[in-house]
């Protein structure tokens, strides 16, 4: 069968910069307070060498499986900051970064956030958690190996550059693929994937995406490609995506001649939706993957497939980012909906994150949507792509069935044929509705909200914080009634 593409994989771990304690040291000289919001700064993470690792294929260049991020709140007095770091000090743990600011939970307090690296510690971590736990008004510990520890949920990334902290802990490197890849004899196509994965691999938050020379071989392949999907479109693409395509090609370059560039089109969806694209090396772990839509970053790929198989890829490549993925974020209910997915992962369970990993599966990847007109259509980008399945979800051979999280979320599915069975969506509206009385159903201590304007999840955890939240929803209210009273 044709036109296939892998879920993300079971998670694949990797580790993060340590840093020495002196240069921690070094650091918390320059460490002052700020005001509620502001960032601390970060100690500077150098660019690192790809590590392979010895009998398998996957690539490592840090320890994130047991990374540990502590938030704590210390009643105020002269020199606090000093004291909880010398409790790590005494302990000897190395951190790789640290903020503080003024408690969102309690007034007057300082809160502080720490992440160290529990594994090659020569430091004692209990000591550390068990000193500042009892110091402390508030205290939670988010971490890879949560199970282990009462005080612990599952480690996500609070701030939107966090992502750098796994968006290297995939699958495969460059140019090793597997005996089955239409290029694994291709040294010429090896060398490529190489130098896309290390393009991806040096990407740190705030770069620009690299801008690369495609060879007439690749641009031949997205030629086939484009041509071919844009001719079914018109027939079996949902309205949105029709909409969007050919503001594509009006302002980022999508036409069969050309591959559009990452940076001009993650620049262009930042413009309409506040999405944006970040390059990656390989396959993520449903959490982490998910964990990018919680702040509107979409991890994509930048290579092509095969040049031998154009119309097959084992693997997401640009065609099926730029083709299929890329138009719907640019749409609000959509980029909503996407995010709302990725804000519900947040904190949740390993059982929870594979339910959402599920209902990405059958909306994102393979959604079908039901036009005003009563029609069946496709939005899902494993469709969009896929000149073959395209025609094929839209017969009677597939089952087809009302997108519901709590059902759709424990559907099986094969990933190496043709799906038998599709999720139907009222609107992107409706779907994203369904998302969130979802969302209110999984076990958290805590509900998601992400802050564009310090791009930042925010735990809505205490009265403080969500009271903070009324009153800028209140400010906004506030305003569109000044605009409708104005039009009134
Ligand atoms: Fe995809």
């Amino acid at each position: 069968m044709d036109d296939h593409l892998e879920l993300p994989p079971p998670q694949y771990l990797g580790r993060r910069r340590q840093s020495s304690l002196d240069e921690i040291a070094a650091f918390a000289d320059k460490i002052s307070f700020k005001k509620e919001g502001e960032l601390e700064e970060t100690p500077d993470l150098k660019k690192k060498i790809p590590t392979r690792m010895g009998k398998g294929s996957y690539v490592r260049i840090g320890e994130d499986d047991e990374a540990t991020t502590v938030i704590f709140c210390l009643p105020e007095k002269v020199g606090v900051l000093a004291d909880a770091l010398k409790i790590f000090q005494k302990h000897k743990v190395s951190m790789t970064h640290i903020e503080s600011r003024q408690s969102q939970r309690y007034e007057n307090d300082y809160e502080f956030m720490v992440e160290f690296c529990a594994g090659e510690q020569e430091g004692d971590c209990a000591g550390v958690i068990a000193e500042i736990k009892k110091q402390s008004t508030y205290f939670k510990i988010i971490s890879r190996n949560y199970q282990d520890n009462e005080d612990a949920i599952p480690w996500f990334p609070v701030h939107i550059q966090e992502l750098d902290n796994f968006a290297n802990q995939i699958l495969s490197y460059g140019d090793q693929l597997d005996c089955e890849h239409p290029g694994f004899t291709d040294e010429v196509y090896r060398k490529r994937r190489k130098y896309f994965a290390d393009i991806a691999f040096n990407h740190r938050y705030g770069d620009e995406i690299p801008r690369v020379e495609y060879t007439k071989v690749e641009i031949a392949t997205w030629s086939k490609i484009y041509t071919n999907l844009k001719n079914l479109f018109p027939t079996h693409a949902c309205k949105e995506f029709n909409r969007v395509l050919p503001l594509l090609e009006q302002h980022c370059g999508y036409n069969e001649h050309n591959i559009p560039q990452l940076n001009e089109v993650s620049n262009y969806l930042k413009s309409t939706t506040g999405f944006q694209l970040r390059p990656v090396a390989g396959l993520l772990s449903s959490r982490d993957f998910l964990a990018g839509l919680a702040f509107r970053v979409f991890h994509s790929t930048q290579y092509i497939r095969h040049a031998s198989r154009p119309l097959y890829t084992p693997e997401p490549d640009v065609c099926h980012e730029l083709i299929g993925h890329v138009p719907l974020f640019a749409d609000p209910a959509f980029a909503e909906f996407s995010q709302e997915i990725g804000l519900a992962s947040l904190g949740a369970s390993d059982e929870y994150v594979k339910k959402l990993a599920t209902c990405y599966w059958f909306t994102i990847e393979f959604g079908l949507c039901r036009e005003k007109n009563g029609e069946i259509r496709a939005f899902g980008a494993g469709l969009l792509s896929s000149f073959g399945e395209l025609e094929y979800c839209l017969t009677d051979k597939p089952d087809k069935a009302d997108f519901d999280p709590s059902v759709t979320g424990e559907t099986e599915y094969p990933i190496t044929e043709y799906q038998p069975k599709y999720y139907v969506t009222k609107s992107f509206e409706d779907a994203q509705r369904k998302m969130r009385e979802f969302a209110q159903t999984i076990p958290k201590t805590f509900t998601a909200r992400y802050c564009p304007y310090t791009s930042r999840i925010e735990q809505l955890d205490n009265k403080k914080l969500i009271l903070k939240n009324m009153r800028q929803l209140r400010r906004e209210m506030a305003t569109l009634t000044e605009a409708m009273e104005r039009i009134a």
